[in-house]
Order: C-alpha cells, then sequence, then structure tokens
C-alpha cells in the first residue's frame, strides 16, 4: 500500500447515501467504510476484506503486522476486533441483521466472518448513539485533567460490555496508578533501547499514517529511528498515567486470538462512548509488548488469574479532536467475488 494514497477524506460520509434495497455486496461495501476508521496500532489498518454474497471475511494483512513491537499478535488481533466492532455498530444503524464467526486457525489469516442477515431481527443491543462516534472518535495524546469519572459513567461503561467475555478494571487509586506508571517507563526505555523496535516504529512515522505531513513524517522517521529517546519517552509516559483520573485495563481468561477480537470490540465500544461523553482515550502498549512486564501489570493492576490484553487512560481535555488519515477501502485489499 502506497503511503500517497493515506487520506482524511474517508472520515466524511453521507449516512443518507447507504444503498438500502441494493444487492447485499453493496451494502456491506458501504458498512466496511465505517470498519476502516477504526483505530490500530501505529495506525497500521491491518485489515484485508472479502466480500461473498451475504458475508465478509475479515483477515489480516500479514505486511502490516508489527513484527517487533508486537511478537505475539495481540495489538493486531485488537485492531482487527476494532474495526469488526464498527461494522456492526454501522450495520445495526443501518437495520442490516448479521451474525458473527470467529475463526481459530492459527495456520490462516482469516480472522472472522460477518454474515449479513437482512430478514434477522437488527435489534441492537448497543446504544444507537456509538453510530456518530465512528467518525468522531479519535486518540488523544494529551495530560488528562484531573478530574474524576462520574459514577453514572463508569457504571455506562461496564453496561456496554456486559454481554462479552471481557473483564474492565478501571483503575484510579493514585499509588496504584504510580506503580503502573513506573512499569510503563521501564517499558518505554526497554522497548526504545532496541534498534530493531525503533526502525519499525520509524517506519511507520515515515508514511505519515500517525499523522503528520510528509516532510515532518520523514524527519520524524529519522530521528526515532536513530536516537533512542526512551528515558524521554518514558518520563513523558509514565507522567500521563500518573496524573490520568482513571487507568483502564481490558483482561480476558484465555489469552487466545479470538480473546483478542473481542478484546478489541470490548475496547472500540468503550471509546465509542467515550467520544460521546466527551472523554479522551489513549491507549498504552509497551508494557504489554513485554512478556515479563505483562505479569508484572496483572499483579500491579490485580487482574487474579485473567491476562491484560490492553491498556488506555481515560480523562477530559480541551483539545480540538484531529484525525489520522486512513488508506481509503478502495486501496485496503478487498475482494468482491
Ligand atoms: C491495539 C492498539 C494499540 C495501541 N497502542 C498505542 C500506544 O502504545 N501508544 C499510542 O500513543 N497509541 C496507541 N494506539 C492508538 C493508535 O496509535 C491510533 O489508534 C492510531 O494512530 C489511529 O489514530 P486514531 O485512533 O486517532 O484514529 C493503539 C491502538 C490500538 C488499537
Amino acid at each position: 500500500m502506497d503511503a500517497d494514497e493515506l487520506t482524511q477524506s474517508v472520515w466524511d460520509i453521507t449516512e443518507g447515501e447507504f444503498p438500502d434495497g441494493s444487492p447485499l455486496g453493496e451494502q456491506a461495501k458501504f458498512l466496511l467504510r465505517y470498519a476502516i476508521l477504526a483505530p490500530s496500532s501505529h495506525n497500521s489498518q491491518p485489515w484485508q476484506f472479502t466480500i461473498r454474497d451475504e458475508t465478509i471475511e475479515i483477515a489480516f494483512d500479514k505486511t502490516r503486522w508489527l513484527e517487533v513491537a508486537d511478537q505475539d499478535k495481540r495489538e493486531l488481533f485488537i485492531s482487527i476486533g476494532c474495526a469488526l466492532e464498527n461494522l456492526c455498530t454501522a450495520a445495526e444503524h443501518f437495520e442490516v441483521g448479521y451474525e458473527i464467526t470467529y475463526h481459530t486457525d492459527e495456520d490462516d489469516n482469516l480472522v472472522s466472518t460477518v454474515t449479513l442477515e437482512p430478514d434477522s431481527d437488527p435489534s441492537s443491543s448497543r446504544p444507537s448513539e456509538l453510530f456518530d462516534e465512528l467518525t468522531e472518535r479519535y486518540t488523544s495524546h494529551q495530560l488528562f485533567e484531573d478530574q474524576a469519572l462520574p459514577r453514572e459513567t463508569r457504571d455506562q461503561f461496564r453496561r456496554v460490555i456486559e454481554w462479552d467475555s471481557v473483564t474492565l478494571s478501571l483503575i484510579d487509586d493514585p499509588e496504584q496508578k504510580r506503580s503502573i506508571g513506573e512499569l510503563q517507563a521501564e517499558a518505554d526505555e526497554a522497548q526504545m533501547a532496541d534498534p530493531t523496535y525503533r526502525q519499525e516504529l520509524g517506519y511507520w512515522v515515515g508514511t505519515g499514517a500517525l499523522g503528520s505531513s510528509w516532510l515532518m513524517a520523514r524527519l520524524g522517521q529519522a530521528v526515532v529511528s536513530h536516537f533512542d529517546l526512551g528515558e524521554r519517552e518514558g518520563r513523558k509516559n509514565s507522567k500521563l498515567i500518573e496524573c490520568a483520573p482513571v487507568v483502564a485495563l481490558l483482561a480476558t481468561q484465555e489469552d487466545t486470538a479470538t480473546a483478542q477480537v473481542k478484546t478489541g470490540q470490548v475496547f472500540e465500544r468503550l471509546a465509542l462512548l467515550a467520544s460521546a461523553e466527551d472523554f479522551a482515550v489513549h491507549p498504552l502498549s509497551q508494557i504489554l509488548e513485554r512478556p515479563e512486564m505483562r505479569t508484572k501489570l496483572a499483579t500491579r493492576a490485580g487482574t487474579g488469574e485473567e491476562i491484560p490484553q490492553h491498556l488506555f487512560r481515560l480523562g477530559y481535555v480541551e483539545e480540538e479532536r484531529t484525525h489520522t488519515p486512513r488508506w481509503p477501502l478502495e486501496s485496503v485489499p478487498l475482494t468482491n467475488q
């Protein structure tokens, strides 16, 4: 995929253009315009789609897997789960019923199949306001304000994920946040000390996928690839964690691809709800990228037997929402059969 094809125009979707009454393949294509707005690690957008009659197959594109940072493909599957969640949210909005199948064959890159069922009951389990947030949601990297999350918002977060087998911890104890912040600094330093990690991050910065102009992106690539900025990054990120009103952690009983796809679905649902409530969201993955630190995180966050999958900050911030670019659907590997 060509960096030149990255565009912001994908965020402008005219809802009224949904091809109601057209063949399901056409409807599927329209729904996928929302799927590609999903968040993904390094904005790598590792999805590919095949439309076969009424089914949409979602697979991962191995060329966009972060082989160094994400060795166990956890972030890859979470990112695919986010795209799947966007697809389901859009299908429910346009009253198209669907059924999801999760695939478990490790030798195959097929992750899930969504079968559109126009005659089934499209009644939604998701709050209807989430649809409008598909084109609004963004990731914030700012320091969040020191303002607690109201109890009703916490209850709302728990309600929208209660039908999934993913556990949400909302951590606001200052001592717990401090010890997770410390771990974040260690993780940043360890990751940035690895030249192959810096090179991979530099490559993605250089594509412009993380949202800067071509020149800034190339400069960013050179800086990230050649200098170990771990200590600085660690200090910054640990402060972001310690000062956040809430640090959220999603955990699952099993450490399988399906559990990670479901984690992605739950994360995206929470991110859409946060967007509706004007909360900012910021995932931080470095601790989870290092197996020994992932175990320490489980202890510090008190997840018990459950395995940590995705860590993010939640809070308020005054800033203008900006969108990162995407490869448009036309350049995402899409087979229409
Ligand atoms: C699985 C996953 C891991 C992520 N990890 C990080 C991270 O460690 N640091 C960070 O700043 N953003 C992280 N992000 C956010 C992405 O960088 C962001 O989603 C992407 O750049 C697209 O931008 P947007 O969310 O504003 O649309 C992560 C997102 C996902 C889905």
